[in-house]
């Protein structure tokens, strides 16, 4: 009998050996982000805005499921920064993940830190951000994970592919902005505009020169990548005269399904393919608000890139002369209608391995609030509503980030004194969320609490919004983890009647829940990675004002099941 050692020496095994081979050696890609301030041109003006190698977006890093990426940040900036490898797994390498305070103290300028982790099971769309104070607004790029060497991707291989990243741009210093509603107590300023790739577009002032162009061809499919990287506004994007297929979101496969349109809250990404089926000319992919909030103003301009048809006759390109490229029709900026067909159409591509054992059967409450002015505050400092100040807060508790100690640090090293661990697993008193909210409920209470999590227990979270202030769609995005969304719906989640809408077949998996406005969604997923992982509104004006809370992953047993211990150059505080 031939053993298999002997097969590889024919030549069509070797072939298959050395495949093999590649396989089981994925790569290591090594990168340097400097964070530097950088003039950037938009609208008109020069801003010192804050950058990655100069760039706006920053570099996209393309690696393959099973790579490991180290990333050298250094700090040439004036301002704390750290970086945040969006909707990454990190398992066991939660000194990678990347949020201030949370599992690093931010890298000082003039400082750096190697950022140092393995993709594990992960293939599509995700992002890599700043995760300290509104430096994101310019800090992000795209993170793509192709399939391990020799896969195939679960549709047929675009010819192009392109990542679309959705921005916001402010004539100013975002810090700056957000250090100002910190010391009124109000809302920031909105943004001036929204981005593709870096660029408002055609429809802003001196911005056409430079508007992204996106390639295509008379019977292609591409693959667009869009990702929200906006700071504090879910987007929908489209384009004219041309369907959307989408396959994917956050970094996992979706049942294909077509729609004109799509919605994304901060944080999420979408894959869809795109044909070029439509007479070879030039037509706007366009982006503006979906905008669920009630009274609060918002930034309603509209950014648009050009899909390109290589074959477009001479003067439908570029030009002096050129007409202009078709305008698509986007969706009312308040249309919650679109956004539920929406969301609802998103299955998992396979069978879900769903969690249906719960041991963990939380209840969370997500909304905004408003506390009364401090009596040694002058009224300069207090211009919300009827001279309060805005904040939000999980379950009535608004999130305070500690500033001596990370909280990853401190629970590896038991520093006491920097959280409890008494987070609140249901809304310490029971109302009609939805409803008309008594004002005796809108002032929550400060606190850095965390909920503790056994290692591999089944958790599900029913994230329920509030209409105190005002309802809103709220993008709540948890660090470490990607979960299942098993329904969502609106007004109080009603666990008698709505557990019968729970899809435990194929939901979709993700790592950013845009929950309706006004309603709920359900979450599930396995605690299997140890560490302290942060879930906050994505809407970053939402996170200054503590609309986040944070679990506490213990660990399990053996070395598998352990946090790694931290690298030499953690930043300490
Ligand atoms: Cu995309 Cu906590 O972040």
């Amino acid at each position: 009998m031939e053993t298999s050692k002997n097969h590889c020496f024919s030549i069509v095994f070797l072939i298959v050996c050395s495949a093999v081979l590649s396989l089981a050696h994925p790569q290591v890609q090594s990168h340097k982000f400097v964070i530097q301030e950088t003039p950037v041109k938009r609208l008109c003006r020069t801003q010192n805005s804050i950058t990655v190698n100069g760039m706006l977006p920053g570099p996209t890093l393309e690696v393959r499921n099973g790579d490991t990426l180290e990333v050298l940040v250094v700090n040439k900036a004036r301002y704390n920064a750290t970086i945040h490898w969006h909707g990454i797994r990190q398992m066991r390498t939660g000194w990678a993940d990347g949020p201030e305070f949370v599992t690093q103290c931010p890298i000082r300028p003039g400082g750096s830190y190697t950022y140092r982790f393995t993709i594990q099971g992960q293939e599509g769309t995700l992002w890599w951000h700043a995760h300290s104070s509104w430096l994101r607004a310019t800090v992000y790029g795209a993170l793509i994970i192709l399939p391990a060497q020799g896969q195939p991707y679960p549709f047929p291989k675009p010819m192009r592919e392109t990542a679309i990243v959705l921005g916001e741009w402010w004539n100013a210093d975002p810090i700056d902005v957000v250090r100002e509603a910190t010391r009124t107590g109000a809302t920031p300023n909105v943004s001036d505009a929204y981005t593709i790739n870096g660029q408002p577009g055609d429809l802003y002032n001196c911005s056409s020169q430079d508007t992204t162009i996106v390639p295509i061809d008379i019977g292609e499919t591409n693959l667009l990548r869009v990702i929200n990287a906006a700071l504090n506004q879910p987007l929908f994007f489209t384009v004219a005269n041309h369907k959307l297929t989408v396959v994917g979101a956050d970094a996992s496969y979706t049942k294909p399904f077509t729609t004109s349109v799509i919605m994304l809250g901060p944080g999420q990404t979408t894959d869809v393919l795109i044909k070029g089926d439509q007479l070879p000319a030039r037509y706007y992919m366009a982006a503006r608000a979906y905008h669920s909030a009630q009274n609060a103003a918002f930034d309603n301009t509209t950014t648009t890139a050009i899909l390109e048809y290589k074959s477009a006759p001479c003067p439908a390109k570029k030009g002096i002369n050129a007409p202009k490229p078709i305008m698509p029709s986007l969706p009312a900026y308040n249309d919650t209608n679109t956004v539920t067909t929406f969301s609802q159409s998103f299955r998992s591509l396979r069978k879900a391995e769903v969690p249906t054992d719960i041991d963990e059967n939380l209840f969370f409450t997500v909304g905004l609030g408003l506390n009364s002015c401090p009596p040694n505050f002058p009224s300069s400092r207090c211009q919300g509503p009827n001279g309060t100040r805005f904040t939000a807060s999980m379950n009535n508790v608004s999130f305070v980030f500690p500033q001596t100690f990370s909280l990853l640090q401190a629970y590896q090293q038991g520093i006491p004194g920097v959280f409890t661990t008494d987070f609140p697993g249901t809304p310490p008193l029971q109302f009609d969320y939805t409803g008309n909210v008594s004002q005796s409920l809108y002032q929550p209470v400060p606190g850095t609490k965390l909920y503790k999590l056994k290692y591999g227990s089944s958790v599900q979270i029913v994230l329920q919004d509030t209409s105190i202030v005002t309802p809103e769609n709220h993008p709540i995005h948890l660090h470490g983890y990607d979960f299942y969304i098993i329904a969502e719906g609106f007004g109080n989640f009603d666990p008698k009647t709505d557990t019968s809408k729970f899809n435990l077949v194929d939901p979709p998996l993700r790592n950013t829940a845009a929950v309706p406005v006004n309603g709920w969604a359900v979450i599930r997923f396995v605690a299997d990675n140890p560490g302290v992982w942060i879930m906050h509104c994505h809407l970053d004006v939402h996170i200054t004002w503590g609309l986040a809370m944070a679990f506490l992953v213990e660990n399990g047993v053996g070395e598998l099941q352990t946090l790694q211990a931290p690298p030499p150059d953690l930043p300490i505080c």
